[in-house]
């Protein structure tokens, strides 16, 4: 039997063997929330979303929110109801979730994470503290992404990849001026492996090849050599 809080706002049925809810969380409509899953107090599980099981979702979280599509965002979103988080994730305090995404297992989500629409994260992943994925971001397996570092909306990151606390990622030349034009918009690429260092920046368009390393404070402008190591502004290649 599941526990459910009197206070929480629960409309589903759909609720596995041994799972707590706490004092005023809410769960919506057409939610499916596996068993032994732990949703602490206040936290949001939106409609549809759908929670392996084991999943533990720390207070103050919000999984499922749509996108709004106000006025002086350059894009109208487009997505589909409800997420899919995998069997053994954990997500942070106050971490938001947006709708349209899917999480594999054994995922550490960390407080005050953001994950935008589109996104697509493999297993075993750390997304770090204040860590933000734009729209459409996808990650492969094992790969951590530290403290406040920022993926930018398209971005490609591959398996074992470590992206530091503070990186910065970028996809436009133009700094949105021209609106949202699907061909200006280039995201960097992560290869398998590589390592970029604490406060490096990525410029649009670069591909950061396999097993590479990125020094720390490092700008990148120019695509990245497998096994490479490049440091400095812009970055160049050193002896390894
Ligand atoms: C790339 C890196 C691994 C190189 O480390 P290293 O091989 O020990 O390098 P060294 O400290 O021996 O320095 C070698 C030379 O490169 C320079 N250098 C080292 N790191 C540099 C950097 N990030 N940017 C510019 N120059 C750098 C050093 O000043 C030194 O120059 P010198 O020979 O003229 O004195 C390291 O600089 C780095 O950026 N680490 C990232 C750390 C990080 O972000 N970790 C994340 C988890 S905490």
């Amino acid at each position: 039997m599941p526990s459910i809080h009197p206070s929480a706002s629960v409309e589903t049925d759909s609720i596995g063997e041994g799972t707590s809810i706490a004092a005023f969380a809410v769960v919506g409509a057409g939610a499916s929330i596996g068993a032994g899953v732990t949703i602490h107090p206040h936290a949001v599980i939106g409609p549809q979303v759908r929670l392996g099981d084991g999943v533990e979702v720390l207070p103050g979280a919000y999984l499922g929110r749509e996108p709004r599509a106000v006025g002086a965002i350059a894009r109208q979103p487009t997505f589909r109801p409800g997420l899919a988080l995998g069997p053994g994730c954990s997500v942070g305090a106050n971490a938001v979730v947006y709708c349209d995404v899917e999480i594999g297992s054994d995922n550490l989500i960390g407080d005050g994470a953001s994950i935008r629409e589109l996104c697509r994260i493999g297993d075993g992943n750390v997304v770090g503290r204040e860590v933000t994925l734009d729209r459409d971001v996808a990650i492969g397996n094992r790969t951590r992404v530290m403290d406040k570092a920022h993926l930018t909306g398209g971005m490609r990151v591959g398996d074992d990849v470590f992206v530091a606390a503070m990186v910065v990622t970028t996809n436009d030349n133009s700094f949105g001026g021209r609106g949202y034009v699907d061909e200006e918009i280039r995201p960097p690429t992560i290869e398998d492996g590589a390592m970029i260092g604490g406060g490096a920046s990525l410029l649009p368009g670069v591909r950061v090849g396999r097993a590479a390393i990125v020094g720390s404070g490092a700008v990148v402008t120019s695509d990245v050599e497998p096994e490479t190591t490049v440091l400095g502004v812009p970055a160049r290649p050193v002896a390894r």
